[in-house]
Formats: structure tokens, C-alpha cells, sequence
């Protein structure tokens, strides 16, 4: 049926049909709690902002995440990581994404919490960013070197090209203080998920011999890494891989999340 939809219906339709739909369902059901966007006005992606957030934050506390911790959150989107750390976090939080409107949102949103801060980051992306004019891959991030206890990435990797992988890796490497933690999710390619795609989620097209996207046309739409060069990435930026934890888009009942996480530390 979706197929049969997206042959008739042209897109620019499609979008302002899903506009309407989601605008009709924030009326008729209204999306609760604070700084939870209403569904017409999130970019991030569909599913349940305040439970995927709140699982999250888990995994990070399970990861050792403290209260007194500096924290860095790369592609931040609307702060749905952000949201359960208020009132936990003691040190403080930095958000940055290339969505400017969604870190403006963010801004507005936590005016009230000092411990954390938002910031845009001018860089392209086919995806999120048309107008950006920096190239992810020779991005500096404006922050200080070993500014940081922890920082993660989710759902972010999974949107970004091989080589400017490797620079945020890099970067990351140096805004953590040593010993530092990154918690990051990605779609790895091994023999398993090779052999497991389900169609919702098809690397059918390979991109580069490191990578494969579901659409060929705008490859950040999704983007999965073969496992063995994102090791060499880590490798490559001193950090240390303490854990591979599959997710469930390729190993059905192997975590509660969808992606694939990978915890590193700063060597
Ligand atoms: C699927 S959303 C996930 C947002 C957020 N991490 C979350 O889990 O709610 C992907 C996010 O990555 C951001 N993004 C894409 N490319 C980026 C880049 N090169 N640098 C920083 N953020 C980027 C997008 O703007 C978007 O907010």
C-alpha cells in the first residue's frame, strides 16, 4: 500500500498530507509533558520521544554516566536525550546540531535549566542541512580540548558520510578528557545484518566499498558502516572500544534499541 502510495501520489503532496495527518492527531491527541515537540514540529524521526529518551538515558547510566558529569550531545535534535538528564545532571550539558531550528526550539525550551546549553553548527548535510557551508569533514568543534567526561551520539553517524565520520571521531577524541566516554549508535554491516535487511530498512545501494544506503538519491537518508572500518576509525582516533551492543534492525531480539551501539574511551 505505502509502495502503490509513494508511485500515485507526487511527494510534494505526500509531505503536506503527513503534515495534515500529524497536525490532526496533535488535536486530537496532544503530545504531553515539557519539552516534548508536538509531532507536526519534530524533524527527528517518528516513535515515542519521551520513552526513546528515557531508555537512553538508562543505557548512559548503566555506562557510568554521573550526575557532576560534562557532557556533550552531537546532533542533539529537539533534546530528546537531553530531556531525562534535567534534574540529574549536575555538571553540565552541551547540545549541538546543524538543524537551526531545532536548536532554537531547544533553546527556548530549556531557558530555565543553566546547566545546559544548545548551539548551531553551520555544516552541510543533503539531509538536515542544505544551507550549511562547512563540510562535516573538516568541521572543528568550538569547544575547548578535554572539555568533556562523556559524549554521545544517537541516530547521527547513521546519517553522515565515511570521511566525516572519521574527523568527528577525531574530534570527539579531543574534547573527551582521557578516560572519557563515547556512547555512539550506528547500522553495522557484518555477515549477520548483511544477511538479515528487512525491507523498511534495505541498504540496497552501496555508496562507497565502506558503506551501503537505503536511497540513492540522498544517501545521509541512512547510512550503514562496514563493521570492520568503523574499528579502524576508533582505532585510528585513540579511542578504545569497550563494547559492540547489536541492535534490533538486524538482530531481532537482541536489545531494546533499534540501532547499534558502540561504547569507546578515550585512550
Ligand atoms: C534522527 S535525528 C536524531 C536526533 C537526536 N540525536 C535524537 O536521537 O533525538 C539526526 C540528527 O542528526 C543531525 N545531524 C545530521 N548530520 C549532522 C552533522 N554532520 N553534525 C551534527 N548533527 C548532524 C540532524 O540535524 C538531526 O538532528
Amino acid at each position: 500500500m505505502k509502495t502503490l502510495l509513494k508511485k500515485v501520489v507526487p511527494l510534494p503532496l505526500r509531505v503536506e498530507l503527513k503534515k495534515l495527518g500529524l497536525a490532526w492527531l496533535d488535536w486530537r491527541d496532544p503530545v504531553e509533558g515539557k519539552r516534548v515537540p508536538s509531532r507536526k514540529n519534530t524533524f527527528i524521526g517518528g516513535g515515542d520521544f519521551v520513552g526513546v529518551g528515557n531508555d537512553f538515558f538508562k543505557t548512559l547510566k548503566r555506562h557510568g554516566l554521573r550526575p557532576d558529569y560534562h557532557v556533550l550531545d552531537i546532533g542533539c535534535g529537539q533534546g530528546r536525550m537531553a530531556r531525562p538528564m534535567v534534574g540529574f545532571l549536575t555538571g553540565d550539558y552541551l547540545g549541538m546540531d546543524i538543524n537551526a531550528d531545532g536548536i532554537a526550539w531547544c533553546q527556548a525550551e530549556y531557558s530555565d535549566v543553566p546547566n545546559f546549553e544548545f548551539q548551531p553548527m553551520d555544516v552541510y548535510n543533503s539531509r538536515y542541512n542544505k544551507k550549511g557551508t562547512q563540510a562535516a569533514e573538516a568541521y572543528v568543534f568550538p569547544v575547548q580540548n578535554e572539555r568533556f567526561d562523556t559524549a554521545f551520539l544517537t541516530s547521527v553517524f547513521t546519517h553522515m558520510l565515511a570521511k566525516e565520520v572519521e574527523t568527528y571521531l577525531c574530534e570527539i577524541s579531543r574534547s573527551l578528557k582521557k578516560g572519557g566516554q563515547v556512547l555512539a549508535t550506528w547500522y553495522l554491516l557484518d555477515e549477520t545484518s548483511r544477511a538479515s535487511q528487512k525491507p523498511h530498512l534495505d541498504f540496497a545501494y552501496e555508496f562507497d566499498p565502506v558503506s551501503r544506503t537505503t536511497v540513492k538519491s540522498t544517501p545521509e537518508a541512512a547510512i550503514a558502516f562496514d563493521i570492520g572500518f568503523v574499528k579502524s576509525l576508533y582505532e585510528k582516533a585513540g579511542l578504545k572500544i569497550s563494547t559492540v551492543e547489536f541492535g534490533h534492525w538486524s538482530r531481532p531480539d537482541s536489545s531494546y534499541m533499534l540501532q547499534d551501539l558502540i561504547v569507546a574511551q578515550k585512550i
